[in-house]
């Protein structure tokens, strides 16, 4: 894949890590990137909450290291234009939080309490409101005097026929938003069966006349579908969701075998434990030991999958409170 720009950012290689709650801790993302992916963004964080908590209780989720990561991206969600602006004005006026290269906006998600508020996925069935939100965003970082990217990443529709939505893609595109990155389900369908290539392609087409990248994301889990994604869409760059859960070598895995170089090995058992506590040791610099090994419950036993003997060990890692607790069951001591 070729390199491409969002706006004034460049991307040497289009191959993102896909937004996902609890998944992409800053550590997380550092590591992604140094595995090769283009970029990383945050997961979600509420507009609201920034403009009126401020940065303070959301901080955990949007922490950037514009130094380890190089390019950085902040998800948002919300409903109401006003939200965006005053949460980034709010980003704007927060040291490194200001440094971030792309603002991305959350127009997918399909939990029904993130809905209820008319955010998320909601927002396909107001284009009008999706398009305002875009605006606002690009007015506000215009005026905070830094050209910062607005991305938008959405689905192909917010019920279950729907197959591809054109005019909101060219809603989107047409109220300047800088990448649309499309993930082929359909609301109703959460995580469950098949990402749609063709409703991809829909949403490909809608915006071909204007001159934006645009990503493609869903069940890319290995080289062939990753070529599959992009020969069948046509899409400019592709992003990575589950698949990379415990699983950052996919980034350098894909990254070969698409640009036609050998595929390196995969990670054997140690690598795979060791990366683990790499990850647990980025998490624990900013929480206390307590919360972070807690949280981290959830991510550990993907990175033991396959593992001989995972099975007992997540039993184990899934009640684990303390970092020697956990080197003592994957025999890292
Ligand atoms: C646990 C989990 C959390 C997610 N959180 C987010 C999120 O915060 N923002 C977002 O845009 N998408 C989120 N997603 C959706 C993914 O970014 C991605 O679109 C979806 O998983 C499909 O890609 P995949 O088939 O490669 O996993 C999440 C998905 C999962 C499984």
């Amino acid at each position: 894949m070729k390199s491409i720009s969002i706006g004034e950012i460049q991307i040497q290689n289009p191959v993102s890590l896909s937004p996902m709650a609890g998944i992409s801790s800053l550590p997380f993302r550092i590591i992604c990137n140094g595995m090769g992916a283009g970029y990383c963004p945050t997961e979600l964080v509420s507009a609201r909450s920034i403009r009126y908590n401020g940065v303070g209780k959301s901080l955990r989720y949007m922490r950037i290291s514009p130094e380890e990561e190089g390019i950085t991206a902040i998800q948002l969600f919300g409903s109401e234009p006003d939200d965006f602006s005053a949460a980034i004005e709010t980003i704007m006026d927060t040291p490194v939080l200001k440094e971030v290269s792309i603002i991305d906006i959350n127009m997918g998600c399909p939990v029904p309490k993130v809905i209820k508020t008319g955010s998320g996925s909601a927002l396909m069935e107001d284009p009008e409101r999706a398009a305002s939100i875009v605006r606002a965003c690009k007015r506000t970082l215009e005026g905070a005097g830094r050209p910062v990217p607005v991305t938008v990443k959405t689905r192909t529709g917010y019920n279950a026929e729907d197959c591809g939505k054109p005019d909101f893609a060219r809603a989107l595109a047409d109220a300047g938003c800088d990448m649309l990155c499309v993930h082929g389900r359909t609301r109703p369908q959460m995580y469950h069966g098949e990402s749609s290539i063709r409703a991809i392609a829909v949403m490909r087409e809608a915006v071909r006349d204007f001159d934006i990248p645009f990503y493609a994301n869903g069940d890319i889990h290995d080289v062939e579908s990753a070529k599959r994604m992009i020969g069948q869409t046509g899409c400019d760059g592709i992003m990575i969701g589950r698949a990379a859960r415990g699983n950052p070598w996919i980034f350098e895995q894909i990254t070969s075998g698409l640009s036609g170089k050998e595929m390196p090995d995969p990670p054997d058992e140690q690598a795979r434990k060791k990366m683990l506590l790499r990850e647990l040791e980025g998490r624990l610099k900013y929480l206390p030991e307590e919360v972070a090994v807690r949280e981290f419950r959830s991510v550990m036993p993907y990175y033991i999958k396959g593992i001989p003997g995972s099975a007992v060990m997540k039993v184990r890692l899934v009640s684990a409170t303390k970092e020697d607790e956990i080197k003592e069951i994957l025999e890292l001591v």
